[in-house]
Parts: structure tokens; sequence; C-alpha cells
């Protein structure tokens, strides 16, 4: 492990395995240090979204293996092990069936959020399976016996919705601080339409799809003016482009 990557997980108070050789030497450590400096100052809700040069996130059928290049999953995997927790979509769940570890760096694995207010993420999928960090399932549904790194959260309005902020407010009840949205996109456009994402991270991969379930979607606006806009930063992961917002 490098000693930039050291350096940035020492800062944020986490467990740091022993530092070796530079893995990747091109990685943007800047970015790394100032996310640490915001997240240790604040409570933060970091996003994540990578897509297609069109705005695309995957294909019609949700097939998203992969947008990015590898430079760009080794970027999620670092945002996975700077945040307490991450959070994803049922959709995303169950069609990924992601780990949600950090298992590409060096570094702690976050808690694991799914928001599945259905129920329709199946018990033998990995993030209730395999127990590298503890899963907890969104839901009003008391969904029976779960596996003991596994719990439930409840979240949601009089509509039933989960509710973001309140959301947030229960994962900081439980110590976590650091938030990282990662997907999909109407996980994402919830916590973006509400106000709640401070750094919004969008890595935009040299491709068309043309076609499929798009990123962000948020409310119609008329006028550009309402248009969302904000300091943003690039950086290149590979073949990609990083776009680093800056939202509040
Ligand atoms: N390229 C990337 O960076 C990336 C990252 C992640 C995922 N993906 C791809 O994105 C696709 C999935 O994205 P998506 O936008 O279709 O869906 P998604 O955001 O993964 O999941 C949406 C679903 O999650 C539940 N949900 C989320 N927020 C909720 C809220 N506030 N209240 C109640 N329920 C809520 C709802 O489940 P119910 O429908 O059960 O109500 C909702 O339909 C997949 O194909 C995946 O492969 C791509």
């Amino acid at each position: 492990m490098s000693r930039d990557w050291a350096d940035v997980l020492k800062g944020l108070g986490k467990d740091v395995p022993p530092v070796g050789e530079d893995e990747n030497r091109e990685a943007p450590w800047e970015l790394y240090r100032d996310l640490a400096r915001t997240c240790t100052e604040k409570p933060t809700v970091i996003a994540q979204v990578g897509q297609s040069l069109d705005g695309r996130i995957a294909t019609a059928s949700g097939h998203s293996h992969y947008v990015n290049g590898p430079e760009s999953l080794d970027h999620l995997h670092r945002l996975r092990a700077i945040a307490d927790a991450v959070i994803v979509g049922a959709a995303t769940a169950e069609l990924d069936n992601p780990r949600l570890t950090t298992r590409r760096v060096p570094g702690p694995n976050p808690v694991r959020v799914v928001i599945d207010p259905n129920r329709r993420v199946p018990m033998s999928h990995s993030l209730f399976k395999e127990a590298d960090a503890e899963t907890l399932i969104v839901t009003e549904d008391m969904p029976g016996a779960l596996p003991s790194h596994c719990g439930m959260l409840t979240a949601s309005g009089a509509d039933g919705q989960v509710v973001p902020d309140l959301l947030l407010e229960a994962l900081r009840e439980r110590g976590l601080r650091t938030i990282l949205i990662e997907g999909g996109g109407r996980t994402i456009s919830g916590f973006l339409a509400a106000g709640l994402v401070n750094r919004l991270q969008v890595a935009v991969a040299p491709m068309i799809i043309g076609s499929g379930r798009p990123g962000l979607v948020l409310p119609e606006i008329e006028k550009l003016d309402a248009a969302l806009r904000f300091e943003t930063r690039t950086y290149a992961l590979g073949a990609d482009t990083l776009f680093d917002c800056r939202l509040s």
C-alpha cells in the first residue's frame, strides 16, 4: 500500500494495513486527502455514478459490467474505504449482486445498506450470504430470521417511500458519518433531489450506450437558471474522466 493512501486512512482514523509498494502512482491522492479532510470536518454524503458519454449507467436489461475501466473501479473501492456506510437501491442489489467491499484496495469495508422496501433482493445474494461486513436492509416489512451480520432499518414517510433524510439520520445514530451512495441512478437522484449530496463523483467513460438506464434524473425544470451548478475539478482515471463536483 502506498504512503499516500496510508495517510488518507490515518487521517480518517481508520485501521491502516502495512505500508509497502505504491500500487498505483497515478491515483488522485490529492482528491482523497481533500475528501478525508471534508469527512472529518462534518458528516458527508458522497454520491458516485459511472456513466457513458450519453449519460447511461446500464443497458435497458440492467447490464452494467463494466461501463468504467479498472482505474475507476479502484477509485470506487477507495471511496468505499473512505465511507462508513455504502447505500445501494434494490435494483442494483438485485441485478448486480454486489459485495460492496474494498477488495481492490487496502482499507476497511463499509457497512452495506440496501434500500429494499419490497424485499425483492434474494437472501441468496452476496450481501446476505457473505459476512464481509454488516448489511442493513431498509424496509418496513420485517424479513424474518436474518443472518447474524444483517439487520433492518426503517426510514419511511407517510407514503411508504424511504425518506433520504430519515435514512441518513438513522445511519448517523449508529455512528456512521460518511455515507457513499453508489447507485443506481434512481437512488442517487433521490438523495440529490433532496439536496443531501455534498460531493458528487461522476466517472465518464468514452463509450456511447445509446439507450438504457439513465444516471441522474431530477424533476423537470423550465429554464437553465434552475439547473444545478457547482465548482468542479476533473481527474483522469485511465481512459475515464472523473468529475468531482462540490455541491455543498
Ligand atoms: N454505472 C454505475 O455506476 C452503476 C452503479 C450502480 C448500479 N448500476 C446499474 O444501475 C441499474 C439500477 O439502477 P436503477 O436506477 O434502475 O435502480 P436503483 O437505484 O438501483 O434501485 C431503485 C429501487 O430501489 C428502491 N429505492 C431506492 N430509493 C428509494 C426510496 N427513496 N424509497 C423507496 N424505495 C427506494 C426502489 O425499489 P422498488 O422498485 O422495489 O420499490 C427503487 O425502484 C442496474 O442495472 C445496475 O447495474 C450502475
